[in-house]
């Protein structure tokens, strides 16, 4: 039987997926919904995180190493969790995450070749065991992702300072992909995985259909 705490559902996929896009969509659903929500995402939920992700991603001259980046995304992760996500979960909100933790398992743990065993381990400290319970992998073929990012600008509209790993191999961004497919295989029930490649109304509207059988019967 489960408690009466909000639920967590996290959004996962490479760089260029649709996650904002599909994000925003469930968030506009939400709103025609009783349900009261938050919308955040990893790095970058919190005061801290804002900077963490200035360093990560504006601050090439650090060339911080990838153990490094690794404690650096769970810091974020561990103050997102402690000051936001935690908080609006034992008031019985829902909770939408632009990434978590599977994000470090796939560029940490396995891309950058940190190791899964470390990055699980500190992952699970920083959430404080609170896995999501619902994870909506956008998955699309690493070579439409480029396009897709070629074409894209940052939230700020900048160009050539989109993403700490745009610039990296199609190689990268299989491995990546890989490995997004291989933690939803290992955990079918939490993490789904959705044809990204397809319209986005089409992919919203598979997106509700798991979140109302999330809702209904608490667990999937
Ligand atoms: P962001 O600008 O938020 O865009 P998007 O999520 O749409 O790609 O970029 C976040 C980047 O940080 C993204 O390339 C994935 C990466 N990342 C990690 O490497 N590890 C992590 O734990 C998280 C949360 C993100």
């Amino acid at each position: 039987m489960r408690d009466k705490q909000g639920y967590l559902i996290s959004f996962e996929g490479l760089d260029g997926a649709g996650k904002t896009t599909q994000v925003e969509l469930l968030a506009r659903w939400l709103d025609s919904t009783e349900r009261s929500y938050i919308q955040t995402r990893e790095p970058g939920g919190t005061p801290l995180g804002g900077e963490i992700r200035q360093l990560l991603f504006h601050r090439p001259e650090l060339t911080i190493t990838p153990l490094a980046e690794a404690f650096l995304f769970q810091a974020d992760r561990a103050q997102h969790f402690a000051t936001v996500i935690l908080p609006a979960l034992a008031a019985g909100k829902v909770v939408i995450t632009d990434r978590c933790f599977d994000s470090s398992l796939a560029y940490q743990g396995a891309a950058r070749g940190v190791g899964a065993e470390l990055v699980k381990h500190l992952s699970l400290i920083a959430i404080q065991d609170r896995v999501p319970d619902l994870t909506i992998l956008l998955d699309l073929d690493a070579t439409k992702v480029r396009e897709r990012t070629d074409h894209a600008q940052d939230h700020s509209g900048q160009r050539g300072q989109r993403s700490r790993f745009d610039a990296e191999s199609e190689q990268f961004h299989q491995r990546l992909r890989a490995e997004f497919l291989a933690l939803a295989r290992a955990e079918p029930e939490r993490i789904k995985v959705i044809d990204a490649s397809r319209a986005p109304e089409l992919i919203h509207r598979e997106i509700v259909a798991l979140v109302e059988w999330l809702f209904r019967d608490g667990a999937l």
